[in-house]
């Protein structure tokens, strides 16, 4: 099978556990004792089906986390707890709060990208895809974006694992397979808590604030709830969106008429957006637990078992998308499922699209030559479930 490996440097492992598309949608690895679902029905059918499918992995493996680390974590929460904060919090996230950070949006994409135009050459990810995001959430959250290296420190320190899961893995390993390491997310949360705590004193016009003074049902957030809720926007409010921005600049570097075309005609950026999502999905994995026996896929999978469900190959599954490798800005129906499916789908992906359409145009506008630099390949993310660049050097004029 060849991906776009020739052109974009990305390894088949992130789309399947053995770099090969395999013969069934679902299959279980021995190994790991996890089951994999690559097909993009079954990967529909199990995400939408959030009784049978929990997010609550933590319960079937077999590590000790502290519990606390992960109140407020709409990720791992299943209805009916996930449904009021999710209720809650997607107030701040309305489509006309995303629409109004336009304007903020495309200046700050000037602004860096004044830094450095002049030069001829400039990394996407340092310059551009890596600081534009974290700005934007910190300034929605409210804490200042000019300690952004802290929060790409502890990110980058959460998220240092990136390996597989595995029901057999045992204690501090698996605490690192399953990209949560405890120091990282206590500094995170230490940091937030400090911020809460002033804005219980002194209300600003922010997210924190926002998250602080809510009542969900007649009960306020703990505020161990509202840290691990920001700690998680700040983390999945950027790195996806610094991946989603790099992988659109690699795909179109890899696709020259393609990318001719987008120039030609911008109206084609959202789509291209898409199926740069579709073929490079940066989330490339996610994770459920089934609660009962269930069927997937035609196999019978047992209660209490752990399923990697594989984003990037739904995505490239041909039973659903003609062409599956092809990168195609006009893909019309592009039913890709990077940001996840069903009550879990992700609250982000309007600003993340919104980002990912201005920086873009924002290039495209400035410039005409826009490449990957051949002596300075780009520099991929270690680990199988993200998708993105860490170093892309381009050259622009
Ligand atoms: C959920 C991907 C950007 C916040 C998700 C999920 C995926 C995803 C796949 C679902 C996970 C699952 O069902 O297990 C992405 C991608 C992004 C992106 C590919 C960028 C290209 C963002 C941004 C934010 C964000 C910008 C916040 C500002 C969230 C939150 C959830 C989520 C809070 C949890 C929703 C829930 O569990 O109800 N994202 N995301 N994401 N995302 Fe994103």
């Amino acid at each position: 099978m060849v991906i776009d490996a020739a052109r974009i440097p990305v390894d088949p492992q992130h789309f399947w556990l053995r770099g090969e598309k395999p013969a069934a949608p679902v299959d279980f690895d021995e190994a790991r004792g996890v089951w994999n679902v690559y097909g993009h029905r079954e990967a529909v059918e199990v995400l939408g089906d959030p009784k049978t499918f929990s997010s609550d992995i933590v319960r079937v493996m077999p590590i000790d986390l502290d519990p606390a680390l992960l109140e407020g974590d709409l990720t791992q929460l299943d209805p009916p707890q996930h449904r009021k904060l999710r209720r809650l919090v997607s107030h701040a996230f309305t489509p006309k709060i995303v629409a109004d950070l336009e304007p903020r949006i495309a200046a700050l994409t000037h602004e860096l990208l004044d830094a450095v135009a002049d030069e001829g050459r400039f990394e996407l990810v340092a310059d551009l895809a890596y600081p534009l995001p974290v700005i934007v959430i910190a300034e929605l959250l409210g804490v200042p974006s000019s300690d952004r290296d802290l929060f790409q420190k502890w990110v980058e320190e959460v998220l240092s694992g990136g390996q597989q899961l595995s029901v057999s893995a045992q204690g501090e390993e698996q605490l690192r397979e399953m990209n949560a390491s405890p120091e990282g997310m206590r500094e995170i949360n230490d940091y937030l808590l400090g911020h809460a705590a002033e804005r219980r004193r002194n209300p600003r016009e922010d997210l924190l604030t926002q998250l602080v003074q809510a009542q969900v049902d007649g009960e306020r957030l703990t505020d161990n709830e509202v840290v691990n809720f920001a700690g998680l926007l700040l983390a999945a409010g950027h790195i996806t969106t610094t991946m989603l921005l790099g992988n659109t600049v690699m795909c179109l570097d890899a696709h020259p008429e393609q990318a001719a075309r987008v120039r030609a005609d911008r109206a084609l950026v959202p789509g291209a957006i898409e199926e740069s999502l579709r073929l490079l999905a940066p989330f490339a994995l996610t994770y459920r637990a089934t609660t009962t026996e269930a069927e997937v896929g035609g196999r019978r999978v047992p209660a209490d078992q752990v399923l990697s469900v594989w984003l990037g190959a739904a995505n490239r599954d041909d039973r659903v998308f003609a062409a599956p490798d092809a990168f195609d800005p006009a893909r019309d129906p592009n039913p890709h499922i990077a940001f996840g499916r069903g009550i879990h789908f992700c609250l982000g992906a309007p600003l993340a699209r919104l980002e990912g359409r201005i920086a873009m145009d924002i290039l495209l506008d400035r410039f005409p030559v826009l490449r990957t630099d051949p002596a300075n390949p780009p520099v991929l993310m270690p680990g199988t479930d993200m998708i993105g660049a860490t170093s892309l050097p381009v050259l622009a004029e």
